[in-house]
């Protein structure tokens, strides 16, 4: 079963090093991989640029999108694997990995991850973050705030939800959540590569289990 991750731009750019342990990981397992990469700072920078010039809200989703799409594009030549323009909605992986950013206007690359695992029949998306998982407040905010072993697509969407606009920042989006949920697609929210392999092998993982 393909596995595919939600490789966040947080995680790219302020975990830099994990990346080679997480092409590392993927290499010494035998399912195929499809890598989706968020844009994190990147794509709020420009985003925030763009919106000097007044320029209307589905194009500064696209500015987005373009800065999704050139962190995929380093991580594809980095580690020599595919990269993709493909519709997330009819994916297909023939390769042992694949990586993508965005896609369409208003989405994020937890949507194209929620597709892309529907249209490959995968059940599970490993959201790789900053953060160690979903905790019930914001922890940056919040120095109580708790992390969650376990959360319901429906709670987590009631956590998070609020208004949709270019650049927002969710842990995973809920449109992605609600996809998920749709589809018997489960979620795991974590800072640690490991989990991966933990996950395979039938073990306990460190982050958020979301299902
Ligand atoms: P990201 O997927 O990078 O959002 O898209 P994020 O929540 O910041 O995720 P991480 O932290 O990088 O994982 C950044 C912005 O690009 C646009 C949206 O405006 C989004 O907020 N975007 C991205 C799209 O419009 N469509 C897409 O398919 C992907």
């Amino acid at each position: 079963m393909p596995i595919v991750i939600s490789l966040g731009g947080s995680f790219l750019f302020e975990k830099r090093n994990e990346i080679d342990n997480l092409f590392d990981l993927i290499n010494h397992i035998k399912d195929k991989f499809l890598i989706v990469v968020g844009g994190g700072v990147l794509a709020r920078e420009y985003i925030n640029f763009a919106k000097q010039f007044k320029i209307e809200e589905e194009n500064l989703h696209y500015i987005g999108i373009l800065s999704t799409r050139i962190n995929a594009r380093i991580i594809s030549m980095a580690y020599n694997v595919k990269y993709s323009e493909e519709d997330p909605r009819k994916l297909k992986l023939h390769e042992k990995v694949k990586v993508m950013g965005g896609y369409l206007p208003g989405w994020t690359t937890d949507v194209c991850a929620a597709y892309a695992a529907k249209s490959l029949k995968s059940k599970i998306i490993v959201n790789l973050s900053k953060e160690k998982g979903v905790y019930d407040k914001d922890p940056n905010k919040f120095k109580d705030a708790k992390l969650l072993k376990l959360i319901s697509f429906s709670a987590l969407i009631k956590l998070v939800n609020e208004k949709r606009y270019p650049g927002a920042n969710y842990i995973f989006d809920p449109l992605a959540a609600e996809i998920c949920r749709k589809n018997n697609i489960s979620v795991i929210v974590t800072n640690d590569v490991e989990d991966i392999r933990k996950y395979v092998d039938g073990k306990k993982v460190n982050g958020t289990i979301i299902i």
